[in-house]
């Protein structure tokens, strides 16, 4: 706790105001210390970027006057500690202003237990702002008791318990609460319903395409990356949209990270404050590698960073630009992403199960079991080589997806729904976090090459004929463990602890699209 050494009682005219500042998703206190005297009227703000000085000035200065206040004369300065971070302006309209009242003596409210966030428009009305629950969270861990918020902001900051949290609409509301005159109602935590199966797409919805259902409940149930190939109108995309709803519920814990990022990338809905569906991040291919790992001046989350603990889906790979591409493979890799500039480095998390799609060729036809393919050998060997080899080797399963016939779509029959296939994988991730217990990984996916050697165990028969397909097929050493991943996570599905030659066999099967499409 900060002392309070200013006591209105002395002749000094300053005050201290606390709030919270943001960098990337972390979050740490900041101080408000203004300081009115006498001399030529000056209002200067430090501690801000140059650019938001300016406007929090002339909006600070405005709302003071509209609120029934005056704007004292003489020289005003206020400084925004620790002066090395760099900040962004608008959320401390609100502590300046307040620092303001009190220095001059306008305004005699306790603040000192509190947190106070806000821009403000000219009228004093307080307006909302990005990346609130990772302030609060911050305030609660150093300990103060409230936190003042722009009141759209409040049902987001009262996810967190153990700190009062109060939504206030304008300045006037405010300090006729801190005054105990009319005091506000402390926000409270509405947890938002199930979204039901109603309102998210299903795997029922998906006829037949058994072949592809398989895979993809494979590589939910490992957190595996996934590559589907297929002409236009297969269904791909309609496969991945489908594939956060198999995937195991998100725990608390991860919910707040993911809801942590929407909040800082402004993209949260009012209506449900906490992020309970795994995200399905979905950009166009035209996206930038800064739209897809995140940066910028004032730091931003990249696509990778909204898609944390869900799926991050790539239509159309190859159309992909190639630098956006290779600027993933070091996230996808780690599960996060550091963005470096000027003003400092922010890392942000971007534990993500990376989902592409991409037609077989330009004209989409190729391999086609009837529609000639248009494209030149020549062509279609291009269009496969936009994809980098260090970027397919991050990809454990390719798998074909081929275009359904019109009688299995218009056929009656039932279809498993994304429920009965999320069970499965539930219990397929259950034997892993168990098995992986203090080893800081929690899915098949994260296997270390080192870590392979001790978890998957073969049985002599599996062994003798993976050996067998290693020197046949002439596979790479990283195939290899890719295949031994996977084999390991038919083997979870399949509740068995060794790895027998049927879960090789039908690992082996995901992996022969490398050497039909990009066979040396
Ligand atoms: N197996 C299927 N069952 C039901 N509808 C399908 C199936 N495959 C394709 N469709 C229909 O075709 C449309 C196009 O599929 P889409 O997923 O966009 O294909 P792709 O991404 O492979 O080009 C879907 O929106 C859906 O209406
Ligand atoms: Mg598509």
């Amino acid at each position: 706790m900060i002392q309070e050494t200013h006591k209105d009682v002395t002749v000094q005219l300053f005050s201290k105001i606390k709030s919270v500042g943001l960098f990337g998703i972390d979050s740490y206190m900041v101080e408000i210390e203004a300081d009115v005297s006498g001399g030529l009227p000056v209002f200067d703000i430090v501690g801000l970027p140059d650019t938001a000085v300016k406007e929090s000035r002339d909006r600070v200065r405005a709302a003071v006057k509209n609120c029934g206040f005056s704007f004292p004369t003489g020289r005003i300065t206020v400084n925004l500690a620790p002066a090395d971070k760099k900040k962004e302006g608008a959320l401390y309209d609100l502590p300046i202003l307040l620092a303001i009242l009190k220095a001059s003596k306008q305004i005699t409210v306790p603040v000192s237990d509190g947190v106070f966030i806000g821009e403000l428009s000219l009228d004093g009305n307080i307006r909302p702002i990005n990346g609130i629950l990772a302030m609060t969270i911050a305030a609660k861990q150093n300990g103060i008791e409230s936190i003042y918020v722009p009141k759209e902001n409040a049902s987001e900051a009262a996810v967190i318990d153990g700190i009062s949290v109060y939504g206030v609409k304008n300045v006037k509301e405010l300090i006729l609460h801190l005054s105990g005159e009319q005091k506000l109602e402390k926000a409270v935590f509405v947890k938002p319903e199930k979204q039901t199966a109603a309102v998210l797409p299903d795997f029922s919805d998906v006829k037949g395409q058994l072949a592809a259902k398989k895979a993809l409940e494979v590589a939910a149930a490992g957190g595996h990356n996934i590559l589907m190939i297929g002409p236009p109108g297969a269904g791909k995309s309609m496969l991945a949209k489908r594939i956060p709803t198999i995937l195991p519920e998100m725990t608390f814990e991860e919910s707040i990270e993911t809801t942590k990022i929407h909040s800082i990338a402004g993209i949260l809905s009012k209506e449900d404050p906490l992020v309970t569906v795994r995200p399905f991040r979905s950009p166009h291919h035209s996206v930038s590698a800064v739209g897809l790992t995140g940066g910028g001046t004032i730091p931003k989350p990249g696509e990778i960073s909204l898609a944390h603990n869900g799926v991050l889906f790539l239509d159309e790979l190859p159309e992909f630009k190639r630098d956006a591409m290779e600027a993933l493979r070091q996230p996808i890799e780690d599960g996060v992403i550091t963005v470096s500039r000027a003003s400092g480095s922010a890392t942000y998390p971007s534990s993500v199960m990376l989902v592409s799609a991409m037609n077989p060729c330009p004209c989409g036809n190729y391999g086609h079991p009837t529609k000639q393919c248009t494209c030149t050998p020549n062509m279609v060997l291009k269009y496969l080589n936009r994809i980098s080899g260090p970027m397919l080797d991050r990809i454990d399963l390719h798998i074909e997806v081929p275009p359904v016939d019109y009688n299995a779509i218009s056929n009656n029959s039932r279809e498993e729904t994304s429920a009965e296939i999320r069970e499965r994988v539930n219990k397929a991730r259950r034997i892993q976090i168990e098995r992986y217990k203090g080893t800081g990984i929690t899915c098949n996916a994260r296997l270390t090459p080192k870590m392979l050697r001790e978890f998957c165990v073969l049985t002599e028969d599996a062994s003798v004929y993976l050996n067998r397909c290693f020197d046949e097929l002439g596979m790479s050493a990283r195939a290899y463990d890719r295949i031994l991943k996977v084999s390991r996570t038919i083997a979870d599905l399949d509740q068995s602890e060794m790895i027998e030659k049927r879960h090789v066999l039908s690992a082996i099967r995901f992996r022969t699209l490398d050497r039909k499409y990009w066979a040396k």
